[in-house]
C-alpha cells in the first residue's frame, strides 16, 4: 500500500515508542490521529513532529479499557483526517508485579491489565475496519511483547496479555481478509523508554548481555517494521521480534 496521504491512528502515540511510530509513518506520508489518555502534553509534542514532518497531526484522547470510548474516539481520528487506512495497536499499561507474587495480581489489575491490552485493541481493530473496509482496504499493525512470547515481563497479567495480543493478531487476519492485513511486532527491552527507565540499571545490563547483538532493542527499528508491515501487500497475520537476538539462546 502507498502510504502517501493515508490516515493513521496510532494509539499510545503520546508515549515513547508511539512518538517514533508515529514520526516514522508520517515520514512515509501519513497523516497521524495521536492517541492518549492523559499525557495531553506528550501527545501534542508527538503532533509538533509529525506537522514538522509536513504531515497532518490530530489529537485522539481515549481511555481504551472503556467500551465505550472506543467507537467515538475512531470515529474523531477518521473525522480529523478526512480518512482512516491504518491502526496501529501501541498503547498498553502495566505495572511491576514479580511473577512468584501470585497473591499481589489482583482482580482489578489483571482486568485493568487485559482490557487495555487485549479488549481494547479488539475493540478499536473492529471500529476501525468499518472505516477501512469503506475505503477499499488498511493496515492493523500490533505492538505486543517478548514478554507475550516466553514467560518473563513486569507480570504474568502483562505477558499473557501480549500472548493473547499476539494470537488476535492471527484471529483477526482471517477475519478482516482480504481487505486489511493484521501484523504484529513483539519487541524485548527497548532502552530510552520510561519503562526502561524504571528498571534497575543491572536489569538492563542483563537485558544487553543475554542477546547476541549485545543491545537491546531499537525504537526506530521498531517503527520502521510498523511502517514495512503497513506498505506490505502479501503479509498478514505475522509476528515479528525485534530485541536483539534473544531466541538465538
Ligand atoms: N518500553 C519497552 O521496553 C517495551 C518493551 C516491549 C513492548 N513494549 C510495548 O510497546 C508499547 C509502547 O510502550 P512504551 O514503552 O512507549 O510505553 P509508554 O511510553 O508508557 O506509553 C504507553 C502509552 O499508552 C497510553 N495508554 C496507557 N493506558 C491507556 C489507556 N487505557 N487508553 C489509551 N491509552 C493508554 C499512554 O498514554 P498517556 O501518555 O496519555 O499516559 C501512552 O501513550 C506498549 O504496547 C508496550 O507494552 C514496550
Amino acid at each position: 500500500m502507498d502510504l502517501r496521504g493515508r490516515g493513521a491512528l496510532v494509539t499510545g502515540g503520546s508515549g515513547d515508542l508511539g512518538t517514533a511510530i508515529s514520526r516514522a509513518l508520517a515520514q512515509a506520508g501519513c497523516d497521524i490521529a495521536v492517541g492518549y489518555i492523559g499525557n495531553r502534553d506528550g501527545a501534542a509534542k508527538t503532533c509538533r513532529v509529525v506537522e514538522g514532518l509536513g504531515r497532518r497531526a490530530a489529537m485522539v484522547q481515549l481511555d481504551q479499557s472503556e467500551p465505550a470510548a472506543i467507537d467515538p474516539a475512531v470515529e474523531s481520528a477518521a473525522q480529523q483526517l478526512g480518512r482512516l487506512d491504518v491502526l496501529v495497536n501501541n498503547a498498553a499499561w502495566n505495572i511491576g508485579i514479580p511473577f512468584p507474587d501470585l497473591d499481589k495480581l489482583t482482580t482489578e489489575i489483571w482486568d485493568r491489565i487485559y482490557n487495555t491490552n487485549v479488549r481494547g485493541p479488539f475493540q478499536l481493530a473492529r471500529a476501525a475496519s468499518t472505516h477501512m473496509r469503506k475505503q477499499g482496504g488498511g493496515r492493523i499493525v500490533n505492538i505486543a511483547s517478548i514478554a507475550g512470547l516466553r514467560p518473563g515481563g513486569s507480570s504474568i497479567a502483562y505477558a499473557t496479555s501480549k500472548a493473547a495480543l499476539v494470537h488476535l493478531t492471527r484471529c483477526l487476519a482471517v477475519a478482516l481478509a482480504p481487505a486489511i492485513t493484521v501484523n504484529c511486532v513483539a519487541p524485548g527491552l527497548i532502552e530510552g523508554t520510561r519503562m526502561a527507565e524504571r528498571l534497575p540499571p543491572a536489569v538492563i545490563e542483563g537485558a544487553r548481555q543475554g542477546v547476541v547483538l549485545g543491545r537491546t532493542s531499537d525504537k526506530g527499528d521498531i517503527a520502521e517494521q510498523v511502517v514495512t508491515f503497513c506498505r506490505a501487500d502479501s503479509v498478514t497475520g505475522q509476528v515479528l521480534v525485534i530485541d536483539g537476538g534473544l531466541h538465538f539462546h
